[in-house]
């Protein structure tokens, strides 16, 4: 019989810079939750809408430190748990992704597309894309965050690095991502789980204006032919949880003849350079 894996979503509203809060509201989130892989928000431990690196500098943790939160939950439930945060090490602040393991592990993945205003605040990822493969369970995770959804290269590179399932902690503030993520779900025959915050952050900016960015939501799950399985509505905190057959990304044939990895043309991609 086909091993089922037991995957579930978490969408919320972080509290702006409100660690204490953020973390009392994932741990009840995560109460009852019993699942293989819990994925949680990017940046979900002092929200989003920082406007320079010092502000980050003041709020980010070492990787050490929000695993000291995370790791007992994810032993506890036996899950690989991914949240995103931002992390200092040393001088430098990342939008990261804390990948808990349920052996006292972790890995860090540092997001390699900085969007927006990231850019005046966050150094660009340097840690590469990264598959880690569930200790107890036979299911390879790839970890991208948000922005990196805009980048086929992204979770191409993950499913060539054996993923089954790729998780994407996001902020996101618009809808088109859904075509992408549905995308590359099919493209890499893959499962893909966005964890999508939800809620309004209001700042004042230097003019006096103010920036509001709202959050679209609407978390998902989808198979490897890029369909619904989960779907969060735009406004509230949820858990949504589904199981996937592991199985199903791990053959890359949809007919006798294609097999959409045997079927590449590497030697005709110029992927490698940007334009002038
Ligand atoms: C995003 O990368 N937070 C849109």
């Amino acid at each position: 019989m086909t091993k089922k894996a037991t995957i579930s979503i978490v969408q919320f509203t972080p509290k702006w810079l409100d660690k204490p809060a953020n973390y009392a509201a994932i741990e009840q989130l995560l109460a009852g939750v019993e699942s293989d892989v819990i994925v949680l928000p990017e940046l979900c431990a002092t929200g989003y809408s920082f406007l320079d690196k010092s502000e980050v500098v003041a709020q980010a943790d070492s990787a050490e430190a929000f695993a000291a939160f995370l790791l007992p939950i994810a032993m506890r439930k036996k899950a690989v748990i991914v949240a995103g945060f931002a992390e200092k090490n040393g001088e430098n602040v990342y939008n990261a992704a804390l990948i808990a393991l349920p052996d006292n592990r972790f890995e860090v993945y540092r997001k390699t597309h900085l969007f927006y205003k990231e850019k005046l605040c966050f150094q660009e990822g340097n840690s590469g894309f990264k598959v880690v493969t569930h200790p107890f369970f036979d299911l390879k995770i790839g970890i991208m965050v948000c922005y990196d959804w805009r980048f086929p290269e992204s979770a191409r590179t993950l499913a060539l690095a054996g993923a089954d399932l790729i998780v994407c902690p996001s902020n996101l503030v618009t809808t088109v991502w859904e075509i992408g993520m549905k995308a590359r779900a099919l493209e890499n025959s893959v499962f893909v789980a966005v964890a999508n915050r939800c809620g309004t952050e209001t700042r004042t900016l230097e003019d006096g204006s103010l920036q509001n960015l709202s959050f679209t939501g609407q978390s998902a799950l989808y198979d490897t032919m890029g369909a619904e399985i989960l779907k969060a509505n735009a406004e509230n905190n949820c858990v949504l949880t589904a199981e996937i057959e592991v199985e199903k990304s791990r053959n890359k044939a949809f007919n006798a003849f294609n097999n959409i990895f045997a079927d590449r043309r590497p030697a005709f991609y110029q992927l490698g350079n940007k334009p002038d």
